[in-house]
């Protein structure tokens, strides 16, 4: 008797339908699965036999062959478990078959039956409705995040009995309910700008790159509040929209960083991964390719905590997503892309030491390590990132005052307006923010007064301004103007965006 049962297998971030065939057959009592890697097959017959039977049903003593169609899809093995267990009870008469046709069946089983945990269930059901699906079952613990999918019905199930219960008929699960969506007000951030004391002019320029989407590196002496101000960043940012969650949350349940208690992902991703990183642990890679932290920080912040300890070859490979905001991985069966829109955040100290610069610690660097130590950042990277700006020590007056400083809720209304001014402005155009403006546009979009016009020219001179940053500059002072709500980019405008170039131009 042969049966025929829907499964799904990622690729990438999206998930192909997998036909799940069982073949039972007299003769020896054997398994074969066919269209598995070599290693994954032995698994997952293992885990079938085991969580089969100790499930109270019997495992047929027949030559049993499952094939994985289509051949050509790399499949990933451990989701697939609960279609082959489901299959061989249909073939071997266990199950009836009625109405499984519409039902899609996905996670991993253990030896004693359970359902466990399957990472990258949210993408694997994104399609299923597109495949005529109706009927999902899930791990438990997947539960709510399939239910994001609304236009299928999610059933969990904690253990394989339990199932087959109720495909019998015998006792219904229970449908899984989407999680809320509208719950940003609860979002509670590690840290609120008021938190920072001082540093007035790192905290404009931290509203500044939000509202525009500009990055940013901080640059100053140990313990002055440098990575304290990049982790208040997302407390700043505007929320995410549905569709941005549902893009984030795929990403996190494909690398099993999705909370059970969090099936969407509301709050903006906040990436710092450590200098040690691997290539792929940055940018995404692996044998069935995964995201890297760049695509975990997708529509939200990548820290780079003291940025020059990163080898010079990792912070090339960000030269690419930060101008394309994807990540295209090659691998033998083709190339992949994972979205990779972020933020850059950096953090540095001026020197190995930290005190180059500092008006009370001495610095105990040679000029020469200290230049080789900036050097560390290459002019292309640092030319992607407009805004410069130092933290200096904070004084005893500041950092006892009481006063709270102003909290993140009213700096984000404001970061939110200036966005709004820039989505009526790019209403027809693929960009959202000033710092995404291509070269064709800059003229149309970045209009100085005239005022501004002759200080542009005096910078130009005096700066050694190139073409490059000219743009650059432009699209900064199109920010701070769009934060003043003005039409035209004034002279205040446009010496605010100078002022955050850095001390020596790269370009
Ligand atoms: N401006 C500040 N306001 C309030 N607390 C601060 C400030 N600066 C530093 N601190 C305190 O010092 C701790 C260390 O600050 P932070 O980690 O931000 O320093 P840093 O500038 O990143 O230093 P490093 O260069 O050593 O990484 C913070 O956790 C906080 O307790
Ligand atoms: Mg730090």
């Amino acid at each position: 008797m042969l049966a025929k049962i829907t499964a799904a297998t990622l690729v990438g971030l999206e998930s192909a339908q997998v036909e799940v065939e069982v073949d039972l057959a007299d003769g020896l009592p054997s398994f074969v699965i066919v269209g598995l890697p070599d290693t994954a097959v032995q698994e997952a017959r293992e885990r079938v036999r085991a969580a089969v039977r100790n499930s109270g049903f019997v495992f047929p003593q027949k030559r049993v062959t499952v094939n994985l169609a289509p051949a050509d899809v790399a499949k990933e093995g451990t989701g697939l478990d609960v279609a082959i267990a489901v299959g061989i009870l249909v073939a071997s008469g266990q199950l009836a078959a009625e109405g499984l046709e519409q039902s899609l069946f996905l996670g991993e089983l253990a030896l004693e039956g359970s359902l466990r945990h399957t990472n990258g269930i949210l993408p694997l059901v994104s399609n299923a409705f597109r495949w005529g699906t109706r009927n999902v079952y899930v791990p438990e613990s997947n539960g709510a995040e399939a239910a994001i999918m609304a236009n299928v019905q999610v059933f969990p199930a904690a253990h394989l009995r339990q199932l087959l219960l109720h495909l019998n008929g015998m006792e219904s699960l229970r449908r899984a309910r989407p999680p809320e969506a509208d719950a940003d007000d609860a979002v509670v951030y590690d840290v609120d700008l008021a938190d920072v004391k001082g540093q007035e002019h790192a905290k404009r320029a931290l509203e500044v790159a939000c509202s525009g989407g500009h990055n940013v590196l901080f640059s100053g002496p140990p313990g002055t509040g440098k990575s304290l101000l990049a982790q208040a960043v997302s407390s700043i940012l505007p929320p995410l929209s549905l569709d941005e969650a549902i893009d984030v949350s795929k990403i996190y349940s494909v690398c099993g960083l999705l909370q059970p208690d969090e099936p969407l992902v509301l709050k903006r991703p906040f990436r710092a991964p450590h200098h040690t990183v691997s290539h792929a642990g940055l940018v995404g890679g692996g044998r069935f390719p995964r995201p890297g932290e760049i695509s975990q920080a997708h529509r939200g912040v990548l820290f780079l905590d003291e940025i020059p300890e990163f080898p010079s070859n990792l912070l090339d490979m960000l030269r690419q997503p930060l101008e394309s905001g994807n990540v295209t991985i090659s691998r033998a069966s083709g190339s992949l892309t994972f979205p990779a829109q972020f933020l850059l955040i950096g953090a540095m100290n001026p020197c190995p030491c930290g005190w180059f610069g500092d008006p009370v610690r001495m610095c105990t660097c040679s000029p020469g390590t200290v230049t080789r130590y900036q050097r560390k950042l290459s002019g292309p990277l640092l030319d992607r990132i407009d805004i410069h700006v130092e933290v200096p020590r904070v004084d005893y007056e500041k950092l006892t005052d009481d006063r709270r400083g102003e909290p993140s809720a009213h700096v984000r209304q404001r970061v939110m307006r200036a966005r709004q001014v820039q989505r009526e402005r790019f209403a027809a155009l693929p960009f959202k923010t000033n710092a995404e403006i291509g070269p064709r546009h800059v003229r149309e979009f970045c209009e100085l007064e005239e005022a501004a016009q002759n200080l542009m020219r005096t910078a130009m001179d005096r700066m050694h301004l190139t073409a490059r940053s000219f743009h650059r500059v432009l699209k900064l002072a199109r920010t701070i103007a769009d934060m003043a709500e003005a039409d035209t980019i004034g002279v205040p405008h446009l010496a605010e965006a100078l002022q955050y170039r850095p001390k020596l131009d790269t370009n």
